[in-house]
């Protein structure tokens, strides 16, 4: 297992459209556990393989009760609207609030090679649409409501704590 380094906003890689799995290799498998290390450490809910360099079609998405490594996924329902804060790993110390479905679906291949579909609502739907859009280079910065000014994330961060 490894920490990965997590490439930055910039960096052109970010910007290119990931190519399918073809085959879950022990290097695919190594991928998905240094993934998951390296989504662990950075406490994110979601890390895309162009994350970390590799133009590959494959997410990690921890929902709260386990990290699902989805191969190749595919939205194939979403239904309802949220606008809630979004923040990125390769975006640091950035917040916006995206308008996205309440509730998403999604078709994926595991590490097992089997075709899994898996829901997510809150910030697991969030959390699935932004990380298939890294596989096509698209960041939420693009496509946010607002992004949050420097007062503003002060404050959020502060009401966090509160909460916490
Ligand atoms: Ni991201």
């Amino acid at each position: 297992m490894a920490i990965l380094n997590i490439v930055k906003e910039g960096d052109p890689i970010l910007r290119k459209k990931c190519r399918p799995v073809t085959e879950i290799t022990p290097r695919i498998r190594q991928l998905a556990e240094d993934m998951a290390e390296t989504l662990i450490d950075a406490n994110g809910a979601g890390l895309a393989a162009p994350q970390v360099g590799i133009l590959r079609r494959m997410v990690l998405v921890d929902n709260g009760e386990e990290i699902l490594t989805l191969i190749n996924p595919e939205i194939i329902a979403a239904e309802g609207e949220q606008e809630e804060m979004e923040g990125c790993l390769s975006v640091p110390d950035v917040w916006g609030i995206t308008h996205r479905p309440a509730r998403v679906t999604v078709r994926a291949m595991n590490l097992a090679g089997e075709t899994i579909e898996v829901t997510g609502e809150g910030l697991t739907a969030r959390c699935f649409c932004h990380e298939l859009d890294h596989l096509d280079g698209v960041l939420y910065i693009d496509n946010a409501v607002h992004i949050l000014t420097p007062e503003e994330t002060d404050e959020m961060l502060k009401e966090r704590e509160k909460e916490d």
